[in-house]
């Protein structure tokens, strides 16, 4: 398979969400071969936080975050009836994808997320395309809980960087992209499409490379 690398946003573990994940998982499963990066959701966030009240250090909360991405890794590869280990790393994930043409995998090493594992995936593979699979529809010009919010449908590297960087986005708003992730992007060329798990149907259009709903950074 010559498809994207996909990107699940780990809030599709979150209870209110289950069958989106049962979805994803009955959807994916007709796919010829696939490579997924799935990302720690409520359970890291969780483990994080009582870890940092403990007062771990930030790399050793990454560390943490990267147990619960492999935990949910390891979760979609047991119900996809996989029975090959969560790769660690990028190259590992590479000679995985030689002999099994599938490889899900979590987080690799700390000081980003998964979403950059993704990118860096998609880069070894030489695949053009990263969709990433998560919990809100399209990228919007402002924060999309505000009144007038637009949706973006395409939208460069540069101009996605300066909407991360900006100012007017407040904390906590819903972007769901890295500057990390987006300069791996822009150095290799790759293509990144954010689609919303909670519409499987429309996801699985931008996997498979038709017309969907959603917003394209280039
Ligand atoms: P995620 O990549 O899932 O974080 O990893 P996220 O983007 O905040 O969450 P979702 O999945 O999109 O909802 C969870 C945490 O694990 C650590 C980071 O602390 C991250 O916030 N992590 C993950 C790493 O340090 N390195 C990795 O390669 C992946």
């Amino acid at each position: 398979m010559s498809g994207p690398v996909i990107s699940l946003g780990g809030s599709i573990f979150s209870k209110t969400d289950e069958k989106y994940l049962s979805e994803f998982i009955e959807r994916i499963k007709d796919e010829d071969g696939y490579a997924l990066v799935v990302g720690g959701g409520p359970i890291a966030r969780e483990q994080i936080s009582k870890l940092r009240m403990m007062g771990a250090k930030e790399y050793y909360l990454d560390m943490m975050g990267i147990q619960a991405t492999r935990l949910n890794a390891t979760m979609v590869s047991l119900a996809l009836g996989n029975l090959m280990d969560v790769p660690k790393s990028i190259d590992e994930a590479v000679r995985m994808m030689k002999v099994y043409k599938r490889v899900i995998m979590g987080g690799t090493e700390p000081g980003h997320t998964t979403d950059a594992v993704s990118l860096l995936l998609a880069e070894a593979l030489s695949r053009d395309t990263v969709v990433n699979v998560t919990n809100v529809d399209y990228l919007y010009d402002k924060d999309p809980t505000v009144k007038g919010a637009k949706k973006i449908k395409n939208i460069t590297y540069s101009d996605a960087t300066k909407m991360i960087t900006s100012e007017k986005r407040g904390a906590g708003a819903n972007f769901p992209l890295d500057i990390l992730s987006l300069n791996i992007a822009r150095r290799s060329g790759i293509k990144i499409k954010i689609v919303s798990f909670r519409d499987p149907s429309n996801a699985f259009k931008a996997i498979n490379g038709k017309k969907f709903e959603g917003t394209t950074v280039s």
